[in-house]
């Protein structure tokens, strides 16, 4: 509602995320701790950030709502999840027991397992399901604090069914009070059933599905997966370079298994590289010196038991460092974005403002979103509050202190104690 004025507070602390630098290494001294704080909301952003007292006595014979929080109180922003597969349909359930009865990932995929059997899944549902599904996982991420969500396609691998699955979520999207940020991820895999080198498939999508992603606003953000078993490097060339013309953003799925996507993505001036489990200090220098942000994906390690994004390394070198939670059917069942980034700054050695810079500002800018991921003035009023004394408990409970309240464009969207 226009001209609607909100103060919540008083915060134990407001963890603000400002003043802190896109790329390199963050030490927890570098944060901004505002204590006894209250948070004013002016239209769903962000107005002013003080001394709770202070604002309480300025404010409160107007007609601003006061939300007095009782008892201890943290406030983060809300968190950015800037990687997800959570539209699809069916589980892979047995893919999980395959592996961890010795099964690598690429010899499930040969198999017929791994994506080509969510891709069947998920031509079987309809948009209406997709759409269901996607906002039940959805949900499930907004109670852990996430307030806004990047979501892939890729399960379709056909114009019609990725058109399909990109009208479910924004129908999804709809529906949710959080953003759900929308990609084509159609260079996921070359379809078992196409007939034709995965130089024609890709030439057909950038043909005649781009324009479409165009005409009706689907998304303006094409991913593809570099990677044996999937696309290599030469042929999503051609495929990235009319996707710049057409003035969409890149992003790349790299450096997974083997190296060469990091490459790419540097190359065509992506947002972001997001895996990077097998780059190496090439790769890593490479990228810290780029624009593009590095995305860890921890729950693509923990789903696949293997090794973690060289995180520490990343930041080390100087680059700019996002985790997301990579919430898929099959390498990533988990979806807990706040568990896996606890996990990879435990096991990479991270400082907390590293952790918590990677879920918030700058996950926002690997989606280039520069409204969000960090509280100041003119900012959206998107906030995650904890119950605690001390923003240090939060990584420290690793996922497992959960946000008793979470607040998108300044409105209430989830209350722990009424869920
Ligand atoms: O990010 N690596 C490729 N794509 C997804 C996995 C998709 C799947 O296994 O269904 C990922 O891990
Ligand atoms: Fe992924």
């Amino acid at each position: 509602m226009a001209g609607t004025k909100k103060l919540i507070g008083p915060f134990r602390q407001v963890v603000s995320m400002t003043g802190l630098s896109l790329k390199g290494a963050i030490s927890d001294t570098e944060l901004t701790v505002i204590s006894d704080a209250g948070i004013l909301i002016t239209d769903g952003n962000v107005n002013a950030i003080g001394k709770f007292s202070r604002l309480l006595n300025n404010f409160k014979e107007t007609d601003t709502e006061i939300v007095h929080l009782e008892g201890d109180h943290v406030c983060l922003p809300g968190l950015v999840d800037a990687h997800t597969h959570i539209c699809y349909g069916g589980s892979r359930a047995k893919d999980y027991a395959l592996r961890n009865s010795g099964k690598t990932y690429l010899e499930i995929a040969k198999a017929g397992g791994g994506i080509w059997d969510t891709v069947t899944q998920t031509r079987k549902a309809t948009k209406d399901k997709l759409a269901e599904h996607t906002v039940n996982l959805a949900k499930r991420h907004l109670k852990n604090g996430t307030t806004t969500l990047e979501v892939k396609s890729g399960y379709g691998l056909s114009i019609d069914e990725e058109l399909k699955m990109l009208y479910a979520i924004k129908e999804a999207n709809e529906i949710l009070p959080v953003d759900l940020i929308p990609t084509c991820l159609a260079a996921h895999m070359l379809p078992k059933d196409y007939k034709g080198s995965e130089e024609d498939y890709l030439a057909e999508i950038g043909n005649l599905l781009f324009p479409k992603l165009r005409e009706e606003d689907l998304t303006h953000r094409i991913d593809a997966f570099i990677e044996e078993n999937a696309f290599s490097a030469e042929q999503i060339g051609p495929y990235f370079k009319k996707a710049r013309e057409m003035g969409f953003d890149i992003t790349v799925h790299a450096d997974q298994f083997s190296t060469g996507g990091s490459k790419v993505a540097i190359q065509f001036d992506a947002l972001s590289a997001d895996h990077l489990e097998a780059s190496t200090q090439k790769e890593i220098g490479l990228l810290a010196k780029s624009n593009v942000i590095a995305t860890a994906l921890p729950g693509a390690s923990l789903g696949l038991g293997c090794n973690f994004t060289p995180a520490r390394k990343i930041l080390d070198a100087g680059g700019a460092l996002a985790i997301a939670s990579d919430h898929n059917p099959g390498s990533a069942p988990m979806g807990d974005l706040l568990t896996q980034a606890a996990l990879l700054g435990a096991f990479e050695k991270l400082s907390h403002a590293e952790v918590l810079a990677g879920i918030t500002f700058r996950a926002a800018a690997a989606l280039n979103l520069s409204d969000r991921g960090l509280l100041a003035k003119g900012y959206l009023a998107d906030l995650v509050i904890f119950r605690t004394s001390d923003y240090s408990e939060i990584l420290y409970h690793q996922g497992n202190l959960k946000p008793c309240m979470v607040w998108k464009n300044g409105e209430l969207i989830f209350d722990r104690q009424k869920d």
